[in-house]
């Protein structure tokens, strides 16, 4: 069964997923969620998404009350589930790339060795996140630095992501996170089942593109 880390107060990776429907598959389906970035507040402690209703500033448009955090809207779409590494193939620091949700979509595949937003296995510590730079798309592949759970700098412009806090931007010239590629377990397979986030050279959600095959 799925395994996963659950901070208190906090949606859960696991119910995010079956309240959209991703244990199914193959559909996709586009959600706006809010998701609120770390450094502008809003995640608790551990970096998790906090559900929050949408205040009125009376004309119908939701605003934050006072005292609330600035809350970013991140698209979430479910994917084919394809199975891209297996726990106990895994330990800290190890990375695995993939392609996902498309074959030009470059992934990686992390495990942390320490608890991360919307992460999975026992520890919560297995993490995947395209790695297009959100800036200008440099690839961030093979930049993953596991003693701070970062990815980057960038080569282009030196944007680093906190993997653990959902690829928010730590430094640099990027303005969005990195986009997370949500997990699920079966047995000993991480499969990946959908997507948290807009990929770079997306105006949307991946709609209308060929995406991978699932199992
Ligand atoms: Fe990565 Fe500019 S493309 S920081």
């Amino acid at each position: 069964m799925t395994e996963e880390h659950e901070p208190q107060g906090t949606v859960s990776r696991r119910s995010f997923i079956e309240g959209l429907g991703f244990a199914t598959g193959g559909v996709v389906v586009g959600t706006v969620i809010g998701v609120a970035i770390p450094g502008v507040g809003g995640d608790d402690d551990d970096g998790d998404a906090v559900a929050r209703p949408p205040s009125d500033g009376g004309d119908g448009t939701p605003t934050p009350a006072d005292g609330d955090p600035v809350v970013t809207p991140m698209v979430a779409t479910a994917h084919p589930r394809v199975k891209v590494g297996t726990v106990s193939g895994l330990n800290t620091g190890d990375v695995i790339d993939f392609n996902y949700p498309t074959e030009q979509s470059a992934a990686s595949l992390v495990k942390l060795g320490r608890p991360a937003a919307g992460g999975i296995g026992e520890d919560g510590d297995i993490v995947a996140f395209g790695t297009d730079c959100t800036h200008m798309g440099c690839p961030l592949a093979g930049t993953f630095k596991v003693e701070h759970g970062i990815l980057g700098p960038c080569g282009c412009h030196f944007t680093t992501f906190d993997l653990g806090r959902r690829g928010s931007v730590v430094l640099g010239q990027a303005t969005s996170n990195l986009p997370q590629i949500l997990l699920d377990i079966e047995g000993d397979d991480i499969i990946a089942v959908g997507t948290l986030g807009i990929f770079y050279g997306f105006r949307d959600n991946l709609a209308d593109i060929t995406i991978v095959e699932g199992i």
